[in-house]
């Protein structure tokens, strides 16, 4: 399996702390976000991992991050992404470095406290399809929020007014290759983007999505109060 960190855009819910610098190199407590995800991966003994990034400060992220040997890889590879064109779209930036094989794409923004190890495995199994991780939040609506019958996620439904649950659909993803042939039959969304969300509906639709629910506490940090959650999150399990 092989990983992606997204860790493009233009952060613009994060102005001013966003105009001269990207969003994934702000600091988390005591380290730039993007160690976070990296992290993640790393530990879920993922050793081959490509950044997507893009903006003015890219190279700033092969200053930082180097080959990559601080978190033990095998190989660090990275790809620029021009403009803001969404999440899938980034991520189809990185289908000859997968290579074939299946992958798992977090956002460079998104912290757990946990592990995915477990979800990795199980995906391993599964051998097919896609996985998503649910967490259950007090505010549904900022995120993709899943629509549940029993435990089976039959659709999701990205920021919508009124939430059909109270669980958000956290940026780890795992896919195997046809995620890169489901990308290029997207549209873009009323905000001009190819949504992450449209790729794992496509997969619900193929009935080969399966969903687990995160254990330990997770957390995005695109916005001020949730860069400033993330910082105390960090802080309080060191
Ligand atoms: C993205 C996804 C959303 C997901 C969230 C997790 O939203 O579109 O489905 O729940 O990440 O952090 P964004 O924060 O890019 O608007």
């Amino acid at each position: 399996m092989k990983g992606i960190v997204l860790a493009g855009g233009y952060g613009t819910r994060l102005l001013p702390l966003t105009k001269v610098t990207n969003k994934h190199l702000l600091p988390v407590y005591d380290r730039p976000m993007v160690y976070y995800p990296l992290q993640t991966l790393a530990d879920a003994g993922i050793r081959e991992i490509m950044v997507v990034t893009g903006g003015n400060n890219a190279g700033d992220f092969l200053t930082l991050l180097g080959n990559g040997k601080e978190f033990g890889l095998k190989e660090l590879a990275y790809a620029y992404q021009e403009g803001a064109g969404g999440i899938a779209q980034a991520l189809s930036l990185a289908e000859d470095f997968a290579d074939g094989e299946p992958i798992c794409v977090i956002l460079g923004d998104n912290l757990i406290q946990g592990s995915i190890a477990k979800a990795r495995r199980d995906f391993d199994q599964q051998g097919e399809g896609a996985k998503i991780l649910l967490k259950q939040v007090p505010d549904p609506e900022r995120f993709g929020v899943p629509t549940l019958k029993g435990k089976q996620v039959v659709g999701i439904e990205e920021k919508p007014k009124r939430p059909k649950s109270n669980y958000a659909v956290i940026g780890i993803y795992f896919y195997d290759a046809a995620v890169f042939d489901i990308v290029k039959t997207l549209k873009p969304s009323k905000r001009g983007e190819l949504e992450i969300t449209d790729v794992n509906n496509a997969y619900i639709r193929m009935g080969t999505m399966t969903a687990e629910v995160l254990k330990g506490w997770w957390t995005d940090a695109g916005t001020i109060e949730s860069l400033h959650r993330a910082s105390n999150l960090v802080a309080r399990s060191r």
